[in-house]
């Protein structure tokens, strides 16, 4: 029997679309159901795509060599998301160990917590707090840990789910509401923060978030505009460039005009340098930590905080050189293109 068989559920009509497959993110029922279609799911992810409304852990293999988890230990993974990695980790650290799942986004991390609890681990083996992993040194000492964690892993940015889905406003590929928040329920969503900027600054955003060479123009064009949809900011971006440039180089620059939207969006440096500050004393001594990011502005402040704890004594071992994904999960997973992994191990 194929694992797509429905189980026999109450019957509900499936969506509308036009066409043999639905093409909108909402309408793509089957991989929105992983559990009940697995087949499909498989079908996607062998065709080197991610399935809507779930998120394939980058790097699986490195992080779990180099976090090098035992039985019993106490893991902390800063970024949930779909909970690919924290299920490996959970695995990684039984019988006897606890996971510490954070997640700053409201809506992807009840489903990932059922998810993440449907796996048949004791119930005390997980544990999830929806926060800012800026908080972490909080986190870990309401949850009993104050003395650090044995490993810690944070794989930076957005989530594929929260990328996919047009109501959160991340991408261009989709029209939606220009939001950005990965907490929607707090500060402001791109729209307003476009509307009040002035040129000079976004020019400073777009270089230092996304070193984008065409700062000047696209700062000018962009400012202070109320732009609401994603698509529009695109056309935006699209009609302050010179004419007859190449149409990958159109792409993206609108691409990092959206990224260095979105970490201003979310103060994603200023959280990563609150972190790296707190992530020595939030390790156990021995304890190890791993980093994936996905831009220079991240690898950057990854590096050199890692670098100066090692001269400091801080940590006594950090990576020589990032790891970068293989020639086959590059194949399959093509967001795994932009990873960089680095790892550090407290003194
Ligand atoms: C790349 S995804 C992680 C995917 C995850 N490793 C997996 O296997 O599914 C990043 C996640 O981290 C969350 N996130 C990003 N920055 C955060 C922050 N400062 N505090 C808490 N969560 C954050 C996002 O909401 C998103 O769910």
């Amino acid at each position: 029997m194929s694992n797509d068989t429905p189980a026999p559920t109450p019957h509900k009509r499936r969506p509308r679309y036009s066409g043999k497959n639905p093409r909108r993110f909402e309408d793509k029922y089957k991989e929105h159901n992983p559990e009940r279609y697995a087949e499909t799911v498989a079908k996607v992810i062998a065709s080197g795509k991610t399935p809507a409304g779930m998120h394939v852990p980058i790097m699986l293999h490195e992080i779990i060599e180099v976090l090098a988890l035992q039985p019993g230990e106490r893991v902390v993974d800063c970024t949930l998301g779909y909970g690919g990695h924290a299920k490996a980790l959970l695995q990684a650290v039984q019988p006897g160990g606890i996971l510490l799942g954070l997640d700053q986004d409201p809506q992807e991390i009840v489903k990932t917590e059922t998810r993440l609890r449907s796996l048949g681990f004791p119930e005390e083996s997980v544990v999830v707090r929806r926060m800012n992993f800026a908080g972490i040194l909080r986190a870990l000492t309401e949850v009993g840990w104050a003395e650090g964690a044995d490993a810690v892993l944070a794989d930076l940015g957005v989530s594929s789910m929260q990328i996919d889905n047009p109501s959160r406003g991340f991408s261009f590929k989709h029209d939606g509401p220009l939001d950005m928040r990965m907490n929607p329920q707090r500060g402001l969503p791109a729209s307003e923060v476009l509307a009040r900027v002035s040129a000079e600054k976004l020019q400073a955003m777009l270089m230092e978030n996304a070193d984008e060479t065409r700062a000047v123009v696209l700062g000018a064009a962009l400012a202070g505009r109320k732009i609401e949809r994603t698509r529009e900011l695109a056309a935006m971006v699209r009609s302050a460039l010179p004419r007859g440039m190449a149409e990958d180089d159109v792409d993206a620059t609108v691409r990092r005009v959206f990224q260095a939207l979105r970490i201003e969006v979310n103060d994603e440096f200023g959280v990563l340098d609150t972190w790296l500050r707190a992530l020595p004393s939030s390790l156990k001594p021995g304890g190890r930590v791993a980093v994936l990011t996905f831009h220079s502005g991240e690898d950057r402040r990854v590096k050199k905080a890692f670098k100066a704890g090692l001269l400091d004594g801080t940590y006594s071992r950090i990576a020589d050189e990032v790891v970068r994904a293989g020639p086959e999960e590059l194949r399959l997973n093509p967001r795994a293109s932009s990873a960089k992994l680095r790892w550090a191990v407290r003194s």
